[in-house]
């Protein structure tokens, strides 16, 4: 496969993509109509949120593809890199507060919802760690698809 027809897939790949996220907040928003209860309506509200981002990311992404390239120089970040590492300390501190909750309500009985909710807010955090490593590769000169 040559690489323009890899392109053009990706790109297809995207907009197929996009559609099964308008999928996805149509679905959730059925499940928040059927629903009074405040959990599931919260959990159905954050992955429609997340669909609706996905499909931003996923615009980005063809459009990059298709007409408007874009570049990561490791020394643009260079230059704000100081602020996303003061950044990082403060996804570092929520970290903190969610497992020690998390070990706080271990073994407390009547506390599944929040401790369903911490575990959430927990991978969520970590996410948000986990990409900005990534963004320090990128700027370090690594490849971390390679
Ligand atoms: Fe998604
Ligand atoms: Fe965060």
């Amino acid at each position: 496969m040559s690489t323009k027809e890899a392109q053009e897939k990706i790109i297809a790949n995207m907009r197929r993509w996009q559609k099964v996220e308008n999928a996805s907040v149509a679905s959730t928003g059925r499940v928040i109509e059927k629903t009074d209860n405040p959990i599931v309506r919260l959990v159905m509200e954050l992955i429609q949120r997340d669909s609706q981002f996905h499909y931003r990311v996923q615009e980005f992404v063809a459009d990059t593809l298709e007409t408007k390239p874009v570049s990561l120089a490791p020394e643009e970040l260079g230059k704000v890199w100081d602020l996303i590492e003061k950044h990082v300390e403060i996804e570092m501190e929520t970290i903190r507060l969610a497992k020690d909750s998390l070990e706080r309500m271990h073994g407390m009985k009547g506390l599944l919802v929040q401790q369903y909710l911490m575990e959430y807010l927990l991978l969520d955090e970590e996410k948000h760690v986990q990409v900005l490593e990534n963004l320090r590769k990128i700027k370090q000169g690594m490849h971390p698809y390679a």
